[in-house]
């Protein structure tokens, strides 16, 4: 079994690749909504927030965890492995390796949590990969809430949104990284703001690529959902349609739970 955590519905994009990847696993998904946003809180939150979101995985049954959020990932990831030493981890973390690769401009921008945006694993991914490129990172505070919130399609938010990306569009960016797993859906509302000027880079196939890689036994079952939530499961399942992700419901084992974690 394998298990996907996000401080809400933000990994359920890195969810449907894994799914589509990997149809016979069985998958385990938990959404942290009682902490959701984590990219407003402190390192140390996070942390203890992953480390017992991981170990709850691991006693459910799972013996592959994807950390579906890149905050938590720049936060805990390394964390996480430390103590669960025999548990393959995939974490998920900005594509700027990608991005810098294809640029041809070379000048990308990563759109990222608050807490992603000041780490320090985020700053050596650059350094490692894009080095000699210039590379903007925009903090998006509110991003992620309004798609927890499943407001996706507001005139107001698409301004806010292009103005917020207006300066490095100007600048000549070609690649825009969404750097949080909930960008994803706001990719719809993006696309046309972008379009002629730069592509968005999204890592959900990569991961669900180097699941597969790892999964061994995991990739073998019936190829069952389950959905957990820390807040309101109800909320979590019926996300699904509104996010465009109708085709998992066919995979749900049952009704969402609530998990205390
Ligand atoms: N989905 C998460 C990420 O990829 C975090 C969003 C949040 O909780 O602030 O960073």
């Amino acid at each position: 079994m394998i298990g996907i955590f996000d401080s809400g519905l933000g990994g359920l994009s890195v969810l449907a690749s894994i799914a589509s990847a990997l149809p016979h696993a069985n998958l385990v998904y938990l959404a942290d909504t009682a902490h959701v946003p984590y990219g407003e809180k402190d390192d140390r939150f996070i942390r203890e927030r992953v480390l017992n979101i991981g170990r709850h995985l691991v006693d459910h049954g799972c013996t592959l965890i994807v950390v579906a959020c890149n905050t938590a990932t720049a936060a805990a990831v390394a964390a996480l492995r430390k103590s669960l030493p025999n548990i393959p981890v995939v974490g998920v973390e900005p594509g700027v390796k990608p991005a810098a690769a294809s640029s041809t401009s070379g000048h990308i921008a990563v759109l990222a949590t608050e807490s992603t945006a000041r780490s320090e694993r985020l700053a050596r991914l650059i350094r490692e990969h894009a080095g000699t490129l210039q590379v903007d990172i925009l903090p998006c505070p509110g991003w992620a809430t309004r798609v927890e919130t499943l407001h996706l399609d507001d005139p107001g938010f698409t301004e806010t949104a292009r103005r917020h990306l207006a300066p490095v569009l100007a600048a000549g960016a070609d690649r825009i990284v969404l750097g949080c797993t909930h960008y994803a859906f706001l990719a719809p509302l993006l696309e046309p703001i972008v379009a002629g000027r730069a592509l968005l880079v999204d890592v959900a196939g990569a991961v669900a690529r180097q699941c597969v890689r790892l999964a061994a036994t995991s990739a073998h079952g019936q190829g069952r959902l389950t959905l957990l939530a820390t807040a309101s499961p109800e909320r979590l399942q019926a996300a699904l349609p509104a996010l465009g992700l109708n085709h998992l419901g066919t995979r749900l084992s049952g009704p969402a739970c609530r998990a205390s974690v």
